[in-house]
C-alpha cells in the first residue's frame, strides 16, 4: 500500500511539472500566423516611429550616416567599441580598394562589472587609459606626423539621439548599464574631454551604434546589404531608409537621398508577442522595467534567466529536482552559453545537462527523464527568441518592400523600373546567431516559413565579423572630408 501511494504521489508530481511545461509552451507559441502579426506590427511601428518623435516605442533614430562605405575608403583609423560584453580598441588601415582592409590590430577585454554601474569618471578613465596604452603599443609613427590628427570611430551600443555624425545624447541605458549622470549628456563630447585631459590628441570622427557598424562592414563587402541585425547581449537592427520616408524630419537633406535609421528594436512591443508570466517577472526584477520588451524575449542577456525561472517553478511544484536549490533563486546564474550547452548536449545520458545542473545549480542526481525536461525548457525559450527575431527581420523587409508581398516582380530598382525581386542582403552579428546553432537554425526556418522558399532565395543573411568594431573605422573614413568625392 505504501508503494502504491508513493507511485500515485510521484505520478501526480510529474503531472504537475508536465502541466507547468505545457502551459509555458503554449504561452510561448509562435505559429506562423502569429509571427505574421508580429511582422505587420513591426512594419506599422516603424512607420509610426518615422512619422513623429515619440510616435512609437520604436525610436527609429537618425544616425546621420548618409553614405555607406563602398570599398574606396583610405587611411588609418582608430576605433572603440563599447556596449557588448567586451570593450575593444582597434586600429584599421584601409587601402582604397574593396576588401583591402590592409590590416587591423585589436585588443579586447571584458568590461569590469563594477564599471557598468559606477561613476562616469571611472568609465572614462578605463576607456581612455586602454586607448592610450593601445596607441602607444600599436601606433604608427606616421600617425604622429605634424598636422595629422588621429581620427577615431566610436561604437557606442546604446540608444543615442544623434546631433551629427560624430555627436549625440544618451537617451537611456540598456543591458544592465546604469551610470545616471551620463543620461542626457553628449557622450562623444565627454570622451573628447576625457581624452584631452589625458593628453591624447584624437578627434571623434564618428559616433555610431553597433548595428550601424555591422551595416557599414556588410555594405563595404557587398553593396546589396540594406539592413543589419545584432543578436548578442542585446538585440537591435538598423537599415537604409529613403529621406522622404523620414517624415518626422521634413526637409532633411542628404546627398544620397537616404540615411541609416537605428531602430532600437529591443524596445519594440506589440500585444501579439507571446508573453508569459516569467517574462513579466523578469521585467519587474530588471533595472529597466517596462523597457526593452522585445530584447528581453530574444537576447543573450536574458534567455538564461527565463530558463532559470521556469526550472525554479518546476522545482517548486515537485521534487523531480530534489529539494529546491537556493541557486535557482540567484538572478542571471544561468547564462545563455550554458543554455546553449544544455540544449545542444547530444550525449545519450545528457551528461552535460547533468554537469551544469550540478556545478551551477547544485542540483544532483536528476533522472534522465527530468534532464530531458530541462532541455525542453531551453528549446522552448530559444525557439521563441529565434522566431521572433526572424519576424522582426521580415518586418524590416516589408517596410522597405523587399518581402515579396507585392509579388515576386515588385521589387523596385533605382530609377523606378520594375524587375525581379532584388537580391537583398541583411548583415548579421552577435553570439546567439554565430555561436548557437539551434538558434540559427530556428531563425532561418522561421524566415522560410514566413517568406516562403521562393522569396527566401533572394534574401541573404550574411554574417559579418567584427562590424561593430571595424564599422566605426569605416564610417569615420567614409564621412571624413578626404574620402567624400
Ligand atoms: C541594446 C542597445 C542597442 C544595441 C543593442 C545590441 O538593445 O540599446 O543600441 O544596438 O543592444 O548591442
Amino acid at each position: 500500500a505504501v508503494m502504491v501511494a508513493r507511485r500515485v504521489r510521484s505520478r501526480r508530481r510529474w503531472g504537475r511539472v508536465v502541466g507547468v511545461l505545457k502551459e509555458f509552451e503554449e504561452a510561448c507559441s509562435t505559429s506562423v500566423g502569429r509571427l505574421r502579426q508580429v511582422v505587420d506590427a513591426m512594419a506599422v511601428e516603424m512607420h509610426a516611429g518615422l512619422a513623429s518623435e515619440g510616435g512609437s516605442k520604436l525610436k527609429m533614430l537618425l544616425t546621420f550616416v548618409d553614405n555607406l562605405p563602398n570599398g574606396s575608403e583610405e587611411g588609418s583609423y582608430y576605433a572603440l567599441d563599447l556596449g557588448g560584453t567586451n570593450f575593444r580598441v582597434l586600429r584599421v588601415q584601409l587601402g582604397g580598394r574593396r576588401s583591402a582592409i590592409l590590416g587591423h590590430d585589436m585588443e579586447r577585454q571584458p568590461i569590469p562589472q563594477h564599471l557598468m554601474t559606477g561613476t562616469s569618471e571611472e568609465l572614462f578613465d578605463f576607456i581612455v587609459s586602454s586607448l592610450k596604452q593601445f596607441v602607444e603599443a600599436k601606433g604608427n609613427d606616421s600617425d604622429l606626423s605634424p598636422g595629422k590628427r588621429r581620427e577615431l570611430g566610436f561604437t557606442f551600443s546604446f540608444p543615442v539621439k544623434q546631433t551629427s555624425i560624430s555627436s549625440g545624447i544618451l537617451i537611456k541605458w540598456t543591458k544592465g548599464f546604469a551610470i545616471a549622470d551620463l543620461v542626457g549628456r553628449d557622450f562623444s563630447e565627454c570622451l573628447q574631454q576625457a581624452m584631452s585631459k589625458r593628453g591624447l590628441d584624437m578627434r571623434v570622427a564618428a559616433l555610431i551604434n553597433d548595428t550601424v557598424g555591422t551595416l557599414a562592414l556588410g555594405h563595404y563587402h557587398d553593396e546589396d546589404t540594406v539592413a543589419a541585425v545584432i543578436i548578442g547581449t542585446g538585440t537591435n537592427a538598423c537599415y537604409w531608409e529613403r529621406t522622404d520616408a523620414i517624415i518626422k524630419c521634413q526637409g532633411l537633406l542628404t546627398n544620397s537621398g537616404g540615411m541609416v535609421i537605428n531602430m532600437e528594436w529591443g524596445n519594440f512591443w506589440s500585444s501579439h508577442l507571446p508573453k508569459t508570466s516569467y517574462d513579466s517577472d523578469l521585467d519587474k526584477d530588471s533595472p529597466n522595467p517596462n523597457d526593452q520588451g522585445f530584447e528581453k524575449m530574444i537576447s543573450g542577456m536574458y534567455l538564461g534567466d527565463i530558463v532559470r525561472r521556469v526550472i525554479l517553478r518546476m522545482s517548486q511544484e515537485s521534487d523531480i529536482f530534489g529539494p529546491v536549490s537556493s541557486k535557482l533563486s540567484v538572478p542571471f546564474i544561468l547564462s545563455t552559453p550554458l543554455v546553449a550547452a544544455m540544449h545542444e548536449d547530444d550525449t545519450p545520458d545528457l551528461s552535460e545537462v547533468a554537469r551544469i545542473m550540478k556545478d551551477v545549480l547544485e542540483i544532483t542526481d536528476v533522472s534522465l527523464k527530468a534532464l530531458k525536461l530541462v532541455v525542453k525548457v531551453c528549446d522552448i525559450v530559444t525557439r521563441r527568441a529565434a522566431r521572433l527575431a526572424a519576424a522582426g527581420i521580415v518586418g524590416i523587409l516589408k517596410k522597405i518592400g523587399r518581402d515579396g508581398s507585392g509579388g515576386i516582380t515588385s521589387g523596385r530598382i533605382k530609377g523606378g523600373s520594375h524587375c525581379k525581386m532584388r537580391r537583398t542582403v541583411v548583415a548579421i552579428e552577435g553570439s546567439l546567431y554565430t555561436s548557437y546553432s539551434m538558434f540559427r537554425e530556428y531563425l532561418n526556418e522561421a524566415l522560410t516559413e514566413i517568406l516562403g522558399e521562393e522569396i527566401f532565395r533572394h534574401v541573404i543573411l550574411k554574417v559579418t565579423e567584427d562590424g561593430s568594431g571595424m564599422g566605426a573605422a569605416l564610417v569615420a573614413a567614409s564621412h571624413s572630408a578626404r574620402n567624400i568625392q
